[in-house]
């Protein structure tokens, strides 16, 4: 019996999403999931010219009705929740909308998202789901006083989620990245620190994924080397 491994990315239109969906394709078929159908397309399309399989969903996350309709009936076998949005004010200039929409797209998303994928995974024994975080996971800034917030929700919905099933077979991870050269949070211009790749990320979730069957890796933080120094010059 050949059974083909499924994994689905949140947010695979583009940045850190794509990138996952790129390297996982090398191992699964994979449905990437976000609003941007032709960027979705897009990813498709280069997915199948390096000789992989994968299917485009327009998906907004934080739409629980939509996400219950459209993930009804898929068996996944990896599932990653990257989507996410950030607004780096200082709480006083947060407007309600801004704070709801990360509350809605980075925490309450999980929620939606999980509960439609992993009674599947329960029933079968086995899955595994990653969560991008990040280092805003676990540090405080000035400006992070809602997208910081969420980060660390993040934090513990994982590691509770990961105590409730791992004896049914399903692993959870995070992937806490610090900052990736992606168009997050509107950024105009490139930084002056050197930054992570989006694929450096990609590379980190896939070593998450291929652990031995009972060995979990759990949380796993990913940096540059030296923020001061630019890439290529190490
Ligand atoms: N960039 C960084 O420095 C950094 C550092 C640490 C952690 N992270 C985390 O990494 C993840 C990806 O970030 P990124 O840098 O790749 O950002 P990005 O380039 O802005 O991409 C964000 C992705 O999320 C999707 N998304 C946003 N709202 C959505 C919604 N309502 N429904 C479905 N998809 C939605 C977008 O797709 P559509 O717009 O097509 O829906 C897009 O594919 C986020 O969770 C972020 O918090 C980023």
């Amino acid at each position: 019996m050949s059974h083909e491994s499924v994994a689905l990315v949140t947010g695979a239109s583009r940045g850190i999403g794509r990138a996952i969906a790129l390297r996982l394709a090398e191992q699964h078929r994979v449905i990437g999931a976000a609003r941007d159908e032709q960027a979705l397309q897009a990813l498709v399309a280069d997915i199948e010219q390096r000789g992989g399989r994968a299917e485009a969903m327009a998906l907004d996350v934080a739409d629980p009705a939509q996400v219950a309709a459209r993930l009804e009936g898929h068996a996944v076998d990896v599932l990653v929740h990257n989507a996410g949005v950030g607004t780096m004010k200082p709480l006083l200039d947060l407007t309600p909308a801004e704070w709801q929409r990360m509350m809605d797209v980075n925490v309450n998303a999980l929620f939606h998202v999980t509960r439609a994928l992993l009674p599947g995974m329960v029933a079968r024994g086995r899955g595994h789901i990653v969560i991008i975080g990040s280092i805003a996971g676990r540090s405080a800034f000035v400006g992070g006083a809602g997208y910081a917030t969420t980060k660390h929700a993040v934090m513990g919905f994982a590691e509770n989620l990961m105590l409730e099933v791992r004896d049914a077979g399903v692993k959870v991870s995070v992937v806490s990245p610090g900052s990736v050269a992606t168009d997050f949070s509107g950024r105009a211009e490139p930084r002056a620190s050197a930054q992570l790749l989006a694929d450096d990320v990609a590379a980190a979730v896939m070593s998450v994924v291929n652990t031995p069957p009972e060995v979990l890796m759990h949380r796993v933080e990913v940096r540059i080397l030296s923020p001061k120094r630019p890439r290529g010059t190490e």
